[in-house]
């Protein structure tokens, strides 16, 4: 799974499957880009362990990452498919908008077509930018007039 990628301005990203080793600094974007502190770790390395994620890394300098896509396999009742649901997902802001989030995704997509068949992939946000690149990447927004309620249970 693992390739380069040229971002637009020239820069050189590694676009691999997450290990291990990456879920400090992928707690880190997800802080940087929610300002809401939590403990994730755990899950975090579950997801890696999982094979749910998918990291963009700078090919020199300091080799950090500055991107990832976070997505779970599931099967979907609603839609009578194999899906993969997209829970978290982010690049760093000096890095957008140079094709590196569409990348991320595609590789994210092609590893779960070629391992599990799915048939979609389906997410939710609350960010118009978010939205601008989703319908750019493909997705269509289903029941569009109901709008979106996230609710939660706590057990
Ligand atoms: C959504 C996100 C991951 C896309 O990453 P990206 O690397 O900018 O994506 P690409 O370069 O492949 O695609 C760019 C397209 O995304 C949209 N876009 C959204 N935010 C953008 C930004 N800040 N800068 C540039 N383009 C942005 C535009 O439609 C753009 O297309 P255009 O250049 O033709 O206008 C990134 O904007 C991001 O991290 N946003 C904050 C977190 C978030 O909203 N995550 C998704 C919700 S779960």
């Amino acid at each position: 799974m693992a390739g380069t990628f040229k971002l637009s301005n020239g820069i050189a990203a590694t676009i691999r499957k997450g290990k291990r080793s990456d879920s400090d600094q992928i707690a880190s974007l997800i802080f940087e880009w929610l300002r809401w502190k939590k403990e994730r770790s755990p899950t975090i390395r579950d997801s890696i362990r999982a094979g749910e994620v998918v990291v963009a890394e700078l090919k020199t300098g300091d080799k950090s990452l500055i991107g990832f896509v976070h997505g779970s396999v599931h099967n979907d009742p609603i839609h009578g498919d194999k899906r993969i649901f997209l829970t978290a997902f982010y690049v760093k802001p000096e890095y957008r908008g140079l094709g590196l989030g569409s990348a991320l995704l595609k590789t994210l997509i092609d590893a779960a077509v070629l391992k599990h068949q799915i048939l979609g992939v389906e997410t939710s946000t609350m960010t118009r930018d978010a939205v601008k690149f989703y319908k750019k990447f493909g997705f269509v927004q289903d029941k569009e007039e109901i709008g979106e309620v996230f609710l939660n249970l706590k057990l």
